[in-house]
């Protein structure tokens, strides 16, 4: 089984539970509060070590209490560590996270430390990035760094997905072309692509246009309905599942760390997707973003409950 890349951020998560959102001036009281590992980039690479899959993680913690912690995180899942390394004098990366009783989610992010990783980490990690099967990105990083990451991915013929969250207008088309995966949610897709979307036509169409500029597969995310495909293989959308929602933080991460787990697995893009839909579903249904992701074997249940 092909090992997984994760290049891109790790945070803090503060995630606190509240009823509504205070005004300006307002000081309001909040039911509860949970202190989590996550960051987009941790979040995926934690998803697919859940999985079964052999993760690489290449990242940068800060220079305070909050990185040994992470690193500890990471060594718990039997992630590769190698290239998490430190960075002297910044703050970890953190991310207050408000989550309101409808299970939706409103996230700040500090990027810290993540902000220092650069092209230089990725040409340090190069040796052990040719042993990889895929290369995970994320936005929480710097471009430059992402841009050298598709490069080296290039360079080695390693498959590079990238997950444009938070999202950015204007990424290079050139770095764009080269993507074998791209799999952005409905709000990434309109900024990338600056078309509208609104629902599963406007995405489609929103799809094709990026598909037309040269990445092969892209696949979108669209929480409770699913998530749609447009690439080589064609096009076809899968519906969502319906969950109990109480926490939707991090349910795309947990969609992404399950598809590359899916792929480096062999398996097809339909099944890798569908499994992909399914994991996500089931992480919403429980608190926080990485303690959300189900184990395999839990996993692996949930999934014989459904009709597929
Ligand atoms: O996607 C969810 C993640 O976004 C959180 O874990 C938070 O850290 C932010 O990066």
């Amino acid at each position: 089984m092909g090992k997984i890349a994760v290049i891109g951020s790790n945070m803090v998560d503060l995630i606190t539970y509240i009823e509504r959102l205070p005004v300006q001036g307002e000081t309001l009281e909040a039911p509860d509060f949970a202190l989590g590992c996550g960051g987009k980039g941790a979040n995926q690479a934690v998803a697919a070590a859940k999985l079964g899959s052999e993760v690489l993680m290449v990242t940068k913690v800060g220079d305070d209490l909050f990185a040994d912690n992470t690193l500890a995180n990471f060594r718990r899942f039997g992630i590769d560590t190698r290239h998490v390394t430190r960075a002297p004098g910044r703050s970890s990366g953190v991310a207050p996270i408000f989550v309101q009783p409808d299970s939706h989610n409103s996230i700040l992010i500090v990027k810290g430390a993540n902000a220092a990783l650069g092209p230089a980490d990725i040409q340090a990690a190069e040796a052990d990035l040719r042993d990889c099967a895929l290369i995970v990105l994320q936005l929480e990083i710097a471009l430059e760094t992402v841009y050298a990451a598709i490069d080296c991915g290039q360079r080695l013929g390693i498959p590079v997905l990238l997950n444009p969250a938070p999202a950015v207008a204007d990424l290079s088309a050139a770095h764009l072309a080269r993507l074998d995966y791209f799999v952005p949610n409905e709000t990434e897709l309109a900024l990338v692509s600056g078309l509208p979307v609104q629902d599963r036509e406007s995405a489609f169409a929103a799809a094709r246009v990026l598909a037309g500029r040269g990445i092969r597969h892209v696949v979108v995310t669209l929480g409770a309905q699913g998530a749609l495909y447009v690439g080589e293989e064609g096009e076809f959308s899968l519906p969502g599942q319906t969950v109990a929602a109480i926490d939707t933080t991090g349910a795309g991460d947990a969609f992404i760390g399950c598809f590359a787990h899916g792929r480096v697995q062999g398996l097809g893009l339909r099944d890798a997707m569908q499994r992909a839909v399914a994991y996500s579903a089931l992480s919403v249904t429980g608190r926080g973003t990485q303690t959300s992701y189900p184990e395999a074997a839990v996993f692996e249940d949930y999934l014989a409950s459904l009709d597929l």
